[in-house]
Protein backbone atom coordinates (compact mmCIF):
# COMPACT_ATOMS: atom_id res chain seq x y z
CA UNK A 1 0.00 0.00 0.00
CA UNK A 2 1.66 3.50 -0.89
CA UNK A 3 2.22 5.34 2.24
CA UNK A 4 3.02 9.15 3.07
CA UNK A 5 6.93 7.62 2.61
CA UNK A 6 6.82 5.84 -0.86
CA UNK A 7 5.50 9.21 -2.04
CA UNK A 8 7.93 11.61 -0.35
CA UNK A 9 10.50 13.38 -3.04
CA UNK A 10 13.55 10.70 -3.60
CA UNK A 11 15.99 13.76 -3.04
CA UNK A 12 14.52 13.74 0.66
CA UNK A 13 14.94 10.19 1.06
CA UNK A 14 18.27 10.39 0.35
CA UNK A 15 19.30 12.61 2.53
CA UNK A 16 21.18 11.78 6.01
CA UNK A 17 19.96 14.31 8.78
CA UNK A 18 21.44 16.84 10.36
CA UNK A 19 22.86 15.42 13.48
CA UNK A 20 23.15 18.34 16.21
CA UNK A 21 25.07 17.96 19.17
CA UNK A 22 23.57 16.36 22.41
CA UNK A 23 21.80 18.51 24.41
CA UNK A 24 22.78 18.83 28.38
CA UNK A 25 19.65 18.03 30.00
CA UNK A 26 19.25 14.77 27.10
CA UNK A 27 22.65 13.43 28.10
CA UNK A 28 21.83 14.08 32.06
CA UNK A 29 18.72 11.82 31.74
CA UNK A 30 19.49 9.41 29.64
CA UNK A 31 23.02 8.35 31.37
CA UNK A 32 22.22 9.55 35.29
CA UNK A 33 24.74 12.27 35.21
CA UNK A 34 24.26 15.37 37.25
CA UNK A 35 27.41 17.02 36.16
CA UNK A 36 27.42 17.15 32.60
CA UNK A 37 29.17 19.87 30.12
CA UNK A 38 28.86 20.25 26.36
CA UNK A 39 31.37 21.66 24.07
CA UNK A 40 29.62 20.43 21.04
CA UNK A 41 28.25 22.82 18.82
CA UNK A 42 30.34 26.31 19.57
CA UNK A 43 27.89 28.52 21.38
CA UNK A 44 29.06 30.85 23.54
CA UNK A 45 29.09 29.70 26.95
CA UNK A 46 28.88 32.99 28.74
CA UNK A 47 25.56 34.76 29.86
CA UNK A 48 23.96 37.26 27.67
CA UNK A 49 24.49 41.02 28.90
CA UNK A 50 22.22 42.66 31.29
CA UNK A 51 21.27 45.01 29.00
CA UNK A 52 20.33 41.66 26.51
CA UNK A 53 18.44 39.90 29.15
CA UNK A 54 16.54 43.69 29.84
CA UNK A 55 15.50 43.67 25.83
CA UNK A 56 14.75 40.19 26.28
CA UNK A 57 12.13 40.61 29.39
CA UNK A 58 10.19 43.51 27.72
CA UNK A 59 10.10 42.51 24.39
CA UNK A 60 8.40 39.40 26.07
CA UNK A 61 5.51 41.23 27.12
CA UNK A 62 4.66 41.67 23.50
CA UNK A 63 4.85 38.38 21.95
CA UNK A 64 0.81 38.35 21.51
CA UNK A 65 1.75 40.59 18.60
CA UNK A 66 3.65 38.87 15.11
CA UNK A 67 7.05 40.43 14.64
CA UNK A 68 8.22 42.92 12.40
CA UNK A 69 8.30 41.21 8.86
CA UNK A 70 10.73 43.70 7.89
CA UNK A 71 13.15 43.93 11.38
CA UNK A 72 12.77 47.86 10.92
CA UNK A 73 14.70 48.88 14.04
CA UNK A 74 17.37 45.66 13.67
CA UNK A 75 17.04 46.91 10.16
CA UNK A 76 18.62 50.42 10.85
CA UNK A 77 21.31 49.53 13.53
CA UNK A 78 22.70 46.81 11.82
CA UNK A 79 22.79 48.85 8.66
CA UNK A 80 24.73 52.09 10.60
CA UNK A 81 26.79 49.10 12.80
CA UNK A 82 27.80 47.83 9.28
CA UNK A 83 27.68 51.24 6.83
CA UNK A 84 26.18 49.99 4.62
CA UNK A 85 22.24 50.20 2.92
CA UNK A 86 19.32 49.26 5.00
CA UNK A 87 18.13 47.31 1.57
CA UNK A 88 21.31 45.32 1.26
CA UNK A 89 20.51 43.21 4.57
CA UNK A 90 17.98 40.29 4.57
CA UNK A 91 17.64 38.74 8.04
CA UNK A 92 16.60 34.79 8.59
CA UNK A 93 15.83 32.27 11.43
CA UNK A 94 19.45 32.15 11.99
CA UNK A 95 21.95 31.88 9.33
CA UNK A 96 21.03 28.64 8.41
CA UNK A 97 18.04 29.71 6.82
CA UNK A 98 19.87 32.14 4.49
CA UNK A 99 21.89 28.92 2.87
CA UNK A 100 18.87 27.03 2.71
CA UNK A 101 16.90 30.56 1.26
CA UNK A 102 19.87 30.74 -1.44
CA UNK A 103 19.40 27.24 -2.31
CA UNK A 104 15.47 27.75 -2.73
CA UNK A 105 16.22 30.37 -4.91
CA UNK A 106 18.54 29.03 -7.57
CA UNK A 107 19.24 25.55 -7.39
CA UNK A 108 17.07 23.07 -8.49
CA UNK A 109 17.91 19.39 -9.63
CA UNK A 110 19.83 19.82 -12.89
CA UNK A 111 22.39 21.97 -11.48
CA UNK A 112 25.95 21.59 -9.22
CA UNK A 113 26.79 23.38 -5.92
CA UNK A 114 31.07 23.49 -5.63
CA UNK A 115 31.58 23.47 -1.46
CA UNK A 116 34.47 22.38 0.29
CA UNK A 117 35.26 18.78 1.76
CA UNK A 118 34.85 19.06 4.67
CA UNK A 119 32.56 22.06 5.29
CA UNK A 120 29.48 23.22 7.01
CA UNK A 121 26.89 20.62 6.78
CA UNK A 122 23.95 22.50 6.06
CA UNK A 123 25.50 23.40 2.73
CA UNK A 124 25.00 20.24 1.81
CA UNK A 125 21.53 18.79 3.12
CA UNK A 126 20.24 21.87 1.91
CA UNK A 127 21.66 21.31 -1.79
CA UNK A 128 21.02 17.34 -1.83
CA UNK A 129 17.29 18.09 -1.07
CA UNK A 130 17.10 20.22 -3.71
CA UNK A 131 18.34 17.20 -5.93
CA UNK A 132 21.54 19.42 -7.12
CA UNK A 133 24.88 17.28 -7.77
CA UNK A 134 27.32 18.59 -4.94
CA UNK A 135 31.06 19.01 -5.99
CA UNK A 136 33.17 18.25 -3.24
CA UNK A 137 36.71 20.27 -3.05
CA UNK A 138 38.67 18.23 -0.42
CA UNK A 139 40.54 21.01 1.84
CA UNK A 140 44.13 20.92 1.19
CA UNK A 141 45.95 21.11 4.79
CA UNK A 142 43.14 21.88 6.35
CA UNK A 143 42.25 25.52 4.46
CA UNK A 144 40.26 25.64 1.26
CA UNK A 145 41.97 25.23 -2.11
CA UNK A 146 40.42 28.04 -3.77
CA UNK A 147 42.05 27.24 -7.39
CA UNK A 148 40.70 23.99 -7.59
CA UNK A 149 37.12 25.45 -6.47
CA UNK A 150 37.19 27.80 -9.22
CA UNK A 151 38.24 24.91 -11.71
CA UNK A 152 35.38 23.10 -10.42
CA UNK A 153 32.26 25.66 -11.75
CA UNK A 154 31.00 24.72 -15.08
CA UNK A 155 27.97 26.57 -16.60
CA UNK A 156 25.61 24.70 -14.34
CA UNK A 157 27.12 25.81 -11.11
CA UNK A 158 24.82 28.00 -9.36
CA UNK A 159 26.38 28.52 -6.13
CA UNK A 160 29.94 28.10 -4.54
CA UNK A 161 29.95 28.00 -0.21
CA UNK A 162 32.80 29.83 1.02
CA UNK A 163 33.02 29.41 4.97
CA UNK A 164 34.94 31.75 6.17
CA UNK A 165 36.14 31.00 9.05
CA UNK A 166 35.23 27.23 7.81
CA UNK A 167 33.39 24.67 10.45
CA UNK A 168 35.14 22.18 11.21
CA UNK A 169 38.57 23.14 10.23
CA UNK A 170 38.49 26.87 12.04
CA UNK A 171 40.64 28.33 9.36
CA UNK A 172 40.21 31.22 7.00
CA UNK A 173 40.36 32.97 3.64
CA UNK A 174 42.64 36.06 3.36
CA UNK A 175 41.52 39.15 1.33
CA UNK A 176 44.09 38.61 -1.90
CA UNK A 177 42.66 34.66 -2.01
CA UNK A 178 39.08 35.98 -2.38
CA UNK A 179 40.18 39.09 -4.42
CA UNK A 180 41.18 36.64 -7.04
CA UNK A 181 39.02 33.63 -6.60
CA UNK A 182 36.13 36.39 -7.25
CA UNK A 183 37.48 37.46 -10.25
CA UNK A 184 36.13 36.39 -13.46
CA UNK A 185 33.67 34.00 -11.76
CA UNK A 186 30.60 34.17 -13.80
CA UNK A 187 28.13 36.53 -12.49
CA UNK A 188 25.08 33.96 -12.54
CA UNK A 189 27.18 31.84 -9.82
CA UNK A 190 26.24 33.26 -6.62
CA UNK A 191 29.33 32.91 -3.98
CA UNK A 192 27.71 32.29 -0.42
CA UNK A 193 30.35 33.31 1.86
CA UNK A 194 29.20 32.87 5.22
CA UNK A 195 30.70 34.34 8.07
CA UNK A 196 29.16 32.85 11.15
CA UNK A 197 32.54 33.06 13.04
CA UNK A 198 33.58 36.50 12.04
CA UNK A 199 33.74 38.03 15.35
CA UNK A 200 36.66 36.12 16.57
CA UNK A 201 38.68 36.75 13.76
CA UNK A 202 41.50 38.83 14.33
CA UNK A 203 44.06 38.40 11.48
CA UNK A 204 45.28 40.98 9.54
CA UNK A 205 45.22 39.77 6.51
CA UNK A 206 41.09 38.22 6.78
CA UNK A 207 38.86 39.45 3.84
CA UNK A 208 37.00 42.45 4.77
CA UNK A 209 34.28 41.08 2.60
CA UNK A 210 31.41 44.22 2.71
CA UNK A 211 34.44 46.35 0.50
CA UNK A 212 33.80 42.91 -2.00
CA UNK A 213 30.03 43.90 -2.27
CA UNK A 214 31.17 47.55 -4.14
CA UNK A 215 32.62 45.66 -6.96
CA UNK A 216 30.44 42.33 -7.00
CA UNK A 217 26.91 41.56 -7.12
CA UNK A 218 27.06 38.12 -7.11
CA UNK A 219 27.56 37.56 -3.50
CA UNK A 220 26.29 37.45 -0.04
CA UNK A 221 27.57 37.90 2.80
CA UNK A 222 26.14 35.52 6.03
CA UNK A 223 26.78 36.45 9.62
CA UNK A 224 24.59 35.49 12.70
CA UNK A 225 23.67 36.40 16.34
CA UNK A 226 24.07 32.61 17.63
CA UNK A 227 28.14 33.11 18.29
CA UNK A 228 29.96 35.51 19.57
CA UNK A 229 26.62 37.70 20.61
CA UNK A 230 25.35 34.51 22.10
CA UNK A 231 21.42 34.20 21.02
CA UNK A 232 21.67 30.49 19.63
CA UNK A 233 18.54 29.76 21.40
CA UNK A 234 16.69 33.18 19.56
CA UNK A 235 17.94 31.66 15.95
CA UNK A 236 18.95 35.33 14.16
CA UNK A 237 20.91 35.67 11.34
CA UNK A 238 21.44 38.13 8.39
CA UNK A 239 22.91 38.20 4.93
CA UNK A 240 24.34 41.43 3.26
CA UNK A 241 24.72 41.20 -0.54
CA UNK A 242 23.21 43.59 -3.43
CA UNK A 243 19.81 45.15 -3.01
CA UNK A 244 18.77 43.47 -6.00
CA UNK A 245 19.69 40.31 -4.53
CA UNK A 246 18.29 40.92 -1.02
CA UNK A 247 14.88 41.33 -2.85
CA UNK A 248 15.36 38.05 -4.34
CA UNK A 249 16.02 36.58 -0.93
CA UNK A 250 12.86 38.46 0.92
CA UNK A 251 10.39 36.99 -2.36
CA UNK A 252 10.87 33.71 -0.70
CA UNK A 253 11.36 33.87 2.89
CA UNK A 254 8.59 33.23 5.12
CA UNK A 255 6.83 36.82 5.86
CA UNK A 256 7.51 36.63 9.89
CA UNK A 257 10.95 34.75 10.43
CA UNK A 258 12.67 36.70 13.06
CA UNK A 259 10.84 36.78 16.21
CA UNK A 260 10.42 39.63 17.95
CA UNK A 261 12.30 38.60 21.09
CA UNK A 262 15.07 37.63 18.86
CA UNK A 263 15.24 41.42 17.30
CA UNK A 264 15.46 43.39 20.26
CA UNK A 265 17.92 40.93 21.69
CA UNK A 266 20.01 41.48 18.69
CA UNK A 267 19.46 45.35 18.43
CA UNK A 268 20.81 45.23 22.21
CA UNK A 269 23.65 43.47 21.09
CA UNK A 270 24.95 45.84 19.16
CA UNK A 271 24.62 48.30 21.56
CA UNK A 272 26.92 46.17 23.90
CA UNK A 273 29.94 46.22 21.70
CA UNK A 274 32.38 46.38 24.87
CA UNK A 275 30.67 43.02 26.82
CA UNK A 276 30.93 40.78 23.46
CA UNK A 277 34.22 42.14 22.95
CA UNK A 278 35.53 40.80 25.91
CA UNK A 279 34.06 37.82 25.69
CA UNK A 280 36.21 37.19 22.25
CA UNK A 281 39.08 38.28 24.51
CA UNK A 282 37.94 34.99 27.22
CA UNK A 283 37.66 32.76 23.91
CA UNK A 284 41.07 33.63 22.78
CA UNK A 285 42.86 33.20 26.55
CA UNK A 286 40.98 30.01 26.68
CA UNK A 287 41.81 28.56 23.02
CA UNK A 288 45.76 29.45 24.25
CA UNK A 289 45.25 27.41 27.46
CA UNK A 290 44.01 24.47 25.58
CA UNK A 291 46.33 24.43 23.27
CA UNK A 292 48.71 24.59 25.81
CA UNK A 293 47.19 21.49 27.31
CA UNK A 294 46.82 19.88 24.15
CA UNK A 295 50.42 20.14 23.58
CA UNK A 296 51.20 18.17 27.31
CA UNK A 297 49.41 15.72 26.23
CA UNK A 298 51.07 14.99 22.76
CA UNK A 299 48.26 15.96 20.47
CA UNK A 300 47.79 17.56 17.12
CA UNK A 301 45.65 20.51 16.60
CA UNK A 302 44.80 22.67 14.04
CA UNK A 303 45.09 26.40 14.72
CA UNK A 304 41.73 27.65 15.21
CA UNK A 305 40.38 31.69 14.35
CA UNK A 306 37.25 30.24 15.86
CA UNK A 307 35.83 29.50 19.03
CA UNK A 308 36.32 25.74 18.47
CA UNK A 309 39.17 23.92 17.98
CA UNK A 310 39.88 20.28 15.75
CA UNK A 311 41.41 17.90 17.27
CA UNK A 312 43.62 14.65 16.66
CA UNK A 313 42.81 11.90 19.19
CA UNK A 314 45.70 9.63 17.53
CA UNK A 315 42.39 6.83 17.83
CA UNK A 316 39.06 6.01 16.69
CA UNK A 317 37.98 10.01 17.42
CA UNK A 318 33.93 8.26 17.89
CA UNK A 319 35.08 6.12 20.90
CA UNK A 320 36.80 8.66 22.35
CA UNK A 321 33.54 10.92 21.91
CA UNK A 322 31.37 8.51 23.48
CA UNK A 323 34.00 7.67 26.35
CA UNK A 324 33.61 11.31 27.27
CA UNK A 325 30.11 11.46 26.61
CA UNK A 326 29.94 8.65 29.55
CA UNK A 327 31.50 11.17 31.99
CA UNK A 328 29.62 13.90 30.93
CA UNK A 329 31.54 15.77 28.69
CA UNK A 330 29.51 16.42 25.07
CA UNK A 331 32.28 17.13 22.12
CA UNK A 332 31.47 16.46 18.71
CA UNK A 333 32.13 12.88 16.52
CA UNK A 334 33.77 13.97 13.03
CA UNK A 335 32.77 10.56 11.74
CA UNK A 336 30.02 12.01 10.10
CA UNK A 337 32.18 14.18 8.00
CA UNK A 338 35.21 11.46 7.49
CA UNK A 339 37.92 12.81 9.94
CA UNK A 340 37.95 9.33 12.12
CA UNK A 341 41.01 10.29 14.12
CA UNK A 342 39.85 13.82 14.68
CA UNK A 343 37.38 15.39 17.67
CA UNK A 344 35.51 19.01 17.68
CA UNK A 345 35.41 21.01 20.90
CA UNK A 346 33.84 24.52 21.19
CA UNK A 347 35.88 26.34 23.61
CA UNK A 348 33.97 26.28 27.01
CA UNK A 349 34.63 28.61 30.17
CA UNK A 350 37.58 27.77 32.15
CA UNK A 351 35.95 25.24 34.81
CA UNK A 352 34.59 23.55 31.70
CA UNK A 353 38.07 23.34 29.50
CA UNK A 354 39.67 22.27 32.60
CA UNK A 355 37.10 19.35 33.17
CA UNK A 356 37.27 18.07 29.59
CA UNK A 357 41.30 18.73 29.96
CA UNK A 358 41.51 16.29 32.85
CA UNK A 359 38.36 14.14 31.29
CA UNK A 360 40.79 13.40 27.89
CA UNK A 361 43.24 12.56 29.93
CA UNK A 362 41.72 9.87 31.98
CA UNK A 363 39.72 8.41 28.43
CA UNK A 364 43.01 8.39 26.19
C1 LIG B 1 29.88 27.70 9.47
C2 LIG B 1 28.51 27.87 10.06
N1 LIG B 1 27.60 28.57 9.37
C3 LIG B 1 26.37 28.76 9.85
C4 LIG B 1 25.98 28.25 11.06
C5 LIG B 1 24.56 28.44 11.49
O1 LIG B 1 24.40 29.23 12.58
P1 LIG B 1 23.00 29.90 12.94
O2 LIG B 1 21.94 29.25 12.09
O3 LIG B 1 22.82 29.63 14.38
O4 LIG B 1 23.15 31.34 12.60
C6 LIG B 1 26.88 27.50 11.82
C7 LIG B 1 26.48 26.92 13.11
O5 LIG B 1 27.10 26.11 13.71
C8 LIG B 1 28.20 27.31 11.31
O6 LIG B 1 29.09 26.59 11.97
Amino acid sequence: MRDLRSVAKQTVLQVKPYVPGKPIEEVKRELKLTDVIKLASNENPYKPSPRVLQAIKSASLQINRYPDGGCHYLREKLAKFLKVRPEQLVFGNGSDELIVLAVRLFVGDKDEVVMAQPSFLVYSIASSIAGAQIKNVPLKDFHYDLPAMKKAITSRTRIVFLGNPDNPAGTYLKQKDVESFLEGIPQDVLVFIDEAYFEYVHARDYVNSIQLLKKYKNIIISRTFSKMYGLAGLRVGYGVCHKDLSDLFNRIREPFNVNSVAQAAAIACLEDQDYYRDIAEKVERERAYLYKNFERLGLNYQPSCTNFILLDVGQNGSDVVKRLLKRGVIVRDMGFWGMNQHIRISIGKRSENRQLISTLEQVL
